[in-house]
């Protein structure tokens, strides 16, 4: 049984006192069964981290924190950094790596988000490796080979054993912050792509434990159907997760997907 994980990328939103009201807001609108079933993260900008740690850790909440983004060195002269050691102090849990918006922005190619994805492991956290295509190049019928070539690359940098924990998010990018979601159908046709790539890289066995999350324009209208799919197993949540109301119904709709 894979546990569903909601995984809230707050991205550059909030400043670390508007991050305590929101994550208060969270903690008052899940109950504490609302975590039996769905594990629940949020994913606060690094200015943010400390100060959520505490609160999670001085109000007993369930909620599991990320990062956005890792240094793939663990120390050195790289101004502006953040090392995986500086976030396993504050007790972060996953950090998401090779998000399309550090890819396309920031340039991050594959080869640097297989080193993030190994230097969040190398120091106890578990990476949210993201894939997805642009418009261009679903329109171009390369999807399945742009995220096989993105989750193969990440995949062949780590371990056995971490590559068996590893959580991946397929994030179409025409559906991120757009509206535009993909339907439950097509998400889950990529998504069950991926396993199966997964399934050729480590086994069926690593393959059918293995986390795959949606993630672009997921609200709580549409978690509950995209969650049902088989191999869908949680969200990737930007925007919606900056509303305590909007992230805690796409928790309890993806909740009611799993059975009891
Ligand atoms: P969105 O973002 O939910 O606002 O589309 C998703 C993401 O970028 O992770």
């Amino acid at each position: 049984m894979r546990t569903p994980l909601i995984a809230g990328n707050w991205k550059m939103f909030k400043t670390h006192l508007e991050a305590i009201v929101l994550v208060q807001q969270l903690g008052y609108e899940l109950e504490g069964h609302d975590f039996e079933s769905v594990e629940v993260a949020v994913c606060p900008p690094f200015t943010s981290l400390r100060t959520i740690q505490t609160l999670i850790d001085g109000d007993r909440l369930h909620f599991k924190l990320g990062a956005q983004n890792v240094s793939s060195e663990s120390a050195g002269a790289f101004t502006g950094e953040v090392s995986a050691v500086m976030l396993e102090a504050l007790d972060v849990r996953y950090v998401v790596v090779g998000h399309s918006e550090r890819r396309h922005i920031f340039g991050e190619t594959d080869e640097v988000v297989a080193a993030k994805a190994k230097a969040a492991f190398a120091h106890g956290m578990v990476p949210i490796v993201c894939c997805g295509e642009t418009d261009e190049e679903r329109s171009g019928g390369v999807t399945e080979v742009t995220v096989e070539r993105q989750v193969r690359t990440a995949l062949a940098a780590l371990k056995g054993d971490q590559a068996e924990r590893v959580v991946v998010a397929y994030e179409p990018i025409w559906a991120i912050g757009t509206g535009r979601t993909a339907t439950p159908g097509d998400a889950e046709a990529t998504i069950s792509h991926v396993r199966t790539v997964i399934a050729g890289l480590l086994g069926d066995g690593p393959a059918a434990e293995i986390r795959i999350l949606y993630g672009g324009s997921v609200k709580a209208g549409n978690a509950g159907a995209l969650t049902a799919q088989a191999n869908v197993d949680g969200a990737l949540v930007g925007g919606a997760s900056l509303d305590a109301s909007e992230f805690a119904a796409i928790v309890k709709a993806c909740k009611g997907n799993v059975s009891p």
